[in-house]
C-alpha cells in the first residue's frame, strides 16, 4: 500500500513562486496525471516527491511519513532525457542501478547474486520489449527503445512511485500507443503509484485514474512570478467506465501505415491522387505515402 499526500505545497526560487497551495491525496496505485502549461512547475513538482528538491513550505507525506530528504529507490525515476550508459550494454544498464545499491563501491555483482540480478533484468527487457537488444550499446537504439531501457532501468528497483516527465514526448504516435499500453500493463503488474506528466489530454484521460491540472490562479500583471501555481483541476476516473476511445477509432493495434492509410480514405474526395511509383496504388494511401517519405 502506498498514499501519497501533498499538503499545503509551497516552491519558491529566490523570489519567485513556482507552486503554492498544492494539496492533493494519491491513494494506493493511483495513476495520476499531471498537465498544465508550460513553466506551470510540472517538473518541479515531480522533483519534490523524488526530493530532488525541498518544499519551501509544506509537506509530502508517504504512508503517514514525510519522504526522505534525498532521493530513494523506491521512487523510479524517468526524464525525458534518458539516464542511460553509453559505454554498458542494454543488460548491464539494467543490473547496474542494483548493483550500485548494493555494492556501492565496486558496483559490481558476483556468482549467484550476480546471475540473479541478471535474470530479472532479462525478464523485465523481455516485458519490455527489449529481449533482442539486451547485447547492444545505447547507440544502437531507436528513441523508443531507449525509453523503454529506461523504463526497465527504473522498474529494476522495485518502485513503489514511478515519476514520468513526459515520458513519451518524444515518440511517434503509433510507437506512443504501444508504451500506453505497456505503461498500462506494468501499472497493473508491478501495482505502482505512477504520477506521469503530459502536454497531451488525450493521453491523460487515456491513461489516467486521476487527471490534476497545474497553473496559476491568480496573476500580477507587474511581477507575474508572486503567485506560484496550484491545482486547478483535480478529476478522478474510473478506468472500468472509460469510453474506449482507442478502439472505437479502430486505432489502438494499427501500425503507422494503418493510421496513414485511414487518414487518406478520411481525406476522401480531397485526394488528387494516389499512386505508387508513378502507378495507381494497389492499397489506398500506398502511393501518398511513399511519395511523402521519399520527398522526405
Ligand atoms: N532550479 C531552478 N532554479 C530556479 N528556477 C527554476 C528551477 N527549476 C525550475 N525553475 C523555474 O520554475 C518554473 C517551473 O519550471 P518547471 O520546469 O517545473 O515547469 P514545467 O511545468 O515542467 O514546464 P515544461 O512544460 O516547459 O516542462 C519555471 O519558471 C522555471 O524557470
Ligand atoms: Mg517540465
Amino acid at each position: 500500500m502506498t498514499e501519497i499526500v501533498v499538503r499545503n505545497l509551497f516552491k519558491d526560487y529566490g523570489t519567485s513562486r513556482v507552486l503554492e497551495h498544492v494539496n492533493a491525496t494519491l491513494p494506493d496505485h493511483e495513476f495520476c496525471v499531471v498537465l498544465g502549461p508550460s513553466g506551470a512547475g510540472k517538473t518541479t513538482f515531480l522533483r519534490l516527491l523524488l526530493s530532488q528538491e525541498q518544499p519551501t513550505r509544506g509537506e509530502i507525506l508517504i504512508d503517514g511519513s514525510p519522504i526522505d530528504p534525498e532521493p530513494q529507490p523506491d521512487r523510479g525515476v524517468v526524464f525525458q532525457r534518458y539516464s542511460v550508459f553509453p559505454h554498458r550494454t542494454v543488460l548491464q544498464n539494467v543490473v547496474m542501478g542494483v548493483a550500485l545499491r548494493r555494492a556501492p563501491i565496486l558496483g559490481r555483482l558476483f556468482g549467484g547474486e550476480r546471475k540473479e540480478v541478471e535474470a530479472r533484468a532479462r525478464e523485465l527487457l523481455a516485458q519490455v520489449g527489449l529481449a533482442e537488444a539486451v547485447d547492444k550499446y545505447p547507440a544502437q537504439l531507436s528513441g523508443g527503445m531507449q525509453q523503454r531501457l529506461a523504463i526497465a532501468q527504473a522498474l529494476i528497483m522495485e518502485p513503489k512511485v514511478l515519476l514520468l516527465d513526459e515520458p513519451f514526448g518524444a515518440l511517434d504516435q503509433s510507437t506512443r500507443r504501444s508504451m500506453h499500453r505497456l505503461i498500462l500493463d506494468l501499472w497493473e503488474a508491478n501495482h505502482m503509484t505512477i504520477v506521469m506528466v503530459t502536454h497531451d489530454i488525450q493521453e491523460a484521460f487515456t491513461l489516467g485514474t486521476r487527471v490534476l491540472m497545474i497553473d496559476r490562479q491568480r496573476r500580477e500583471e507587474e511581477s507575474p512570478d508572486v503567485y506560484g501555481s496550484t491545482i486547478t483541476h483535480d478529476v478522478r476516473l474510473d478506468p472500468a467506465s472509460k469510453p474506449e476511445l482507442d478502439r472505437s477509432e479502430g486505432e489502438s493495434d494499427d501500425s503507422m501505415h494503418d493510421i496513414f492509410d485511414k487518414w487518406v480514405r478520411r481525406m476522401g474526395e480531397a485526394v488528387i491522387s494516389d499512386t505508387t511509383d508513378g502507378s495507381p496504388a494497389s492499397a489506398a494511401g500506398e502511393g501518398v505515402r511513399r511519395a511523402m517519405w521519399s520527398a522526405a
